[in-house]
């Protein structure tokens, strides 16, 4: 067998490689993850993304998107929380290709990890700063100059952000529930505000009709049919991939399993139940959003207050602006966590340096790649206009959405003796419908994004070949790995 599609043993994934070095505190309870979901679930996509295809792609058939995206969500989360309950460990996606596909493959979708984690943890830091000049405008406060105010306020965040994950598992977690309370609350008061303003006929045009648009064809499917579409299904369908940002995180979930109690039991629930919980969230704050206001009122820059003005609750601009803000700033918190958790799983399989992959033995967390990635991520958001590379984010995490389909058919033929803690009912129906649901997400996302996307992987793969290939753990004769007696930290 070639070198580079070597496996990982399933034990090695599930634990005996970790050393005294490597090993993590168990924090999570069952509870906790699904708050770990919904703090990375709720937060742009729909203070933001929502309202946007609405008023350009989709019109009040934005709800169908959130519904299509979300029913495509569910089929690759049920795909997670097999495989996850089979093999709980931090790489998620990453180590379950490790165990199932091999090495070269596992890089790609560590590599596709890293563009759906590090740039959205940059993309929302980004948005958050730009949320919090406008906040700041709505309270009165005239900056005269918002653009450098924006770049300190990426700053504001993201520093002191990195500095939890790396110090504390357990503070970022308590921070965590109050901030997702908080986040709750104000998307409660969107709800309960917006619902007596709902008037039936915004929803009278449910289809908008579809225009052709005299733009160049963008996205893969409109380059296939060779004509350029908003509103209609087409516009719907297209919302629905973008939408899919909003979605971005269940999977992240998968990250906190080897810091999980139970968890091959704990893992697959709190991604279902995070998962189901933000759709009902997305569903309710979209049908008031387009039912307040006909999609055409509905701003680009301020949505969901653009249609509470339009309703005549202005007020509830400050409540929203408050909301996006400690939204996002969960949003960053866990994506943060899921990409330490990521990249110290590929350095601890040697596939990036090794010291990556060092747990401080005063704080128990991956300190030392947690500085990395929140260094990276603060020369992005300020360097690189990452805001509109949104749809990298989400091609990156429909690419491992595939990947995980097809491994839950691969594995249960070639492992079924493996103990699941889940499994994906009706498979291979389930996952081969994940299958086709992500392929029709992907197609629906522009050209454009797939040449980004079709570099970074080929950026990638010449870092493999000159470097993980050959640092690889398993490219090295077998030697014990010391396992830490009394097993993991318990705090
Ligand atoms: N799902 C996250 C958000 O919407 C990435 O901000």
């Amino acid at each position: 067998m070639s070198s580079i599609l070597r496996r990982l043993p399933p034990s090695a994934a599930t634990g005996l490689r970790t050393g005294a070095r490597h090993s993590l505190a168990e924090v999570y309870r069952p509870a906790d993850l699904v708050v770990l979901g919904l703090g990375v679930m709720i937060g742009a996509g729909i203070f933001s993304v929502a309202g946007r295809q609405a008023a350009t792609a989709a019109g009040p058939g934005v709800i169908l998107s959130f519904m299509i995206a979300g029913i495509a969500c569910l089929l690759a989360c049920l795909c997670y929380a097999e495989l996850s309950s089979t093999i709980p460990a931090s790489g998620s996606a990453y180590t379950f290709t490790y165990v199932i596909f091999g090495e070269v493959w596992a890089w790609v979708i560590g590599w596709a990890l890293i563009l759906e984690l590090q740039l959205a943890a940059a993309v929302v830091a980004r948005a958050w700063g730009e949320i919090a000049v406008g906040a700041l405008a709505n309270a009165g406060v005239r900056l005269s100059a918002p653009g450098l105010a924006a770049d300190l306020l990426v700053l504001a965040i993201l520093v002191p952000l990195t500095g939890v994950v790396a110090l504390s598992a357990r503070v970022g977690l308590r921070a965590l529930w109050v901030m997702v309370a908080a986040k709750l609350l104000a998307i409660g008061a969107v709800i309960v505000v917006g619902l007596p303003h709902v008037d039936a006929r915004n929803f009278g045009d449910f289809h908008v009709p579809p225009e052709t648009l005299t733009t160049a064809p963008a996205t893969v499917l409109e380059i296939v049919v060779g004509e350029s579409h908003a509103f209609g299904w087409f516009g719907i369908f297209s919302a629905a991939s973008a939408i899919a940002f909003a979605y971005i995180g269940f999977d992240v979930v998968a990250t906190a399993a080897e810091e999980t109690v139970n968890a091959p039991r704990a893992v697959p629930k709190g991604m279902i139940r995070s998962l189901v919980l933000a759709t009902v969230v997305y569903v309710a704050v979209a049908l008031v959003m387009v039912g307040m206001v006909s999609y055409t009122k509905i701003s680009v820059d301020a949505p969901l207050a653009s249609a509470f003005r339009a309703a005549g609750e202005g007020w509830m601009a400050h409540v929203i602006d408050a909301g996006a803000l400690l939204g996002l700033t969960t949003v960053i918190l866990v994506l943060i966590v899921g990409q330490t958790r990521v990249l110290f799983s590929m350095a601890r399989d040697g596939l990036i340096p090794r010291g990556l992959a060092a747990v401080s033995r005063r704080y128990h967390t991956p300190s030392r790649v947690t500085l990395v990635i929140g260094g990276v991520a603060i020369v992005l958001a300020e360097f690189v206009p990452v805001l509109t590379l949104q749809e990298l984010v989400v091609l990156g995490t429909l690419f491992a959405f595939g990947f995980v389909a097809a491994g839950v058919i691969v594995m249960r033929r070639r492992m079924p003796h493996l103990e699941r803690g889940f499994r994906v009912p009706l498979s291979p129906v389930v996952p081969a419908l994940s299958l086709v649901a992500t392929f029709w997400l992907m197609v629906n996302l522009r050209l454009l994004t797939w040449v980004w996307f079709a570099l970074w992987m080929a950026f990638g793969l010449a870092v493999y070949l000159a470097y993980g290939r050959r640092h690889s753990v398993l490219a090295r004769p077998a030697a014990p790995v010391p396992v830490r007696s009394g097993g993991r930290h318990r705090r």
